[in-house]
């Protein structure tokens, strides 16, 4: 499932990202591909140490946080540390890959990669090009979104950054854990989670959202491992 999350950051929170991030300390992105990606990536990313690397992550884990729609789309278990990555001039691209199933924190913590999200931290008309391109059974999908909005997709997709051949493209990754594995599971639970909320606004509480919001927990009891 593509989702559109909008206003994960705030207005204020994007230009304090953009002030931290005006004179970093850059690195080659391929340091943390698997052997197939680093062969198509090209781009830039902050070191995890470096200090606008850790105000940034926080910024996002806490928009994480507080955003109901991504919660309730993701069911997050983990998350890995997120990345803020740059695209542009000689280092412009990322080409068709799949991200590594497994990842480790600094800590040694395995983190499965059920989903992936992109949040957006320059705006659309700062750059050409850097449409982030994610193939799902329909073809592929071009995805790109206004500053502080981000995009959750499938860790089981191939993807991709096209070249930005004008500008900047600056950005948050991070790759989510679910507590539910299947991606086909995540979304029955998604839909009816929504459509108990469109049921509880038009018609307020009744026996019958009960009762179905009880079907929704003890799926999510089935299906979660913890
Ligand atoms: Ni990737």
């Amino acid at each position: 499932m593509l989702l559109q999350i909008p206003d994960l950051l705030t207005a204020d929170e994007i230009r304090h990202a953009r002030q931290l991030l005006a004179d970093a300390p850059w690195a080659d992105g391929r340091d943390s591909a698997g052997p197939q990606a680093a062969t198509v990536k090209n781009n830039q990313q902050l070191p995890h140490d470096a200090p606008a690397a850790r105000a940034i992550r926080q910024l996002v884990l806490a928009g994480v946080e507080r955003h109901p729609l991504l919660l309730a789309a993701a069911l997050p278990k983990r998350i890995f540390t997120p990345r803020i990555n740059r695209y542009g001039g000689a280092t412009s691209c990322y080409g068709a890959h799949v991200d590594n199933a497994i990842r480790f924190t600094a800590e040694g913590e395995r983190v499965r990669t059920d989903v992936s999200c992109t949040v957006f931290l320059s705006e659309p008309g700062d750059y050409d090009g850097g449409e982030l391109q994610v193939q799902d059974t329909y073809g592929s999908r071009g995805v790109k979104l206004p500053a502080g909005h981000a995009v959750l997709y499938p860790g089981t997709s191939v993807h991709q950054v096209t070249p930005v051949t004008r500008g900047h493209r600056l950005a948050c990754f991070f790759w989510i854990e679910s507590m539910v594995r299947s991606d086909e599971q995540r979304r029955l639970l998604f839909d009816l989670d929504m459509a108990l909320m469109r049921l509880r606004e038009r018609h307020g509480e009744t026996d019958e959202a009960v009762s179905l919001t009880g079907t929704y927990h003890n799926l999510l009891r089935m299906w979660a491992d913890t």
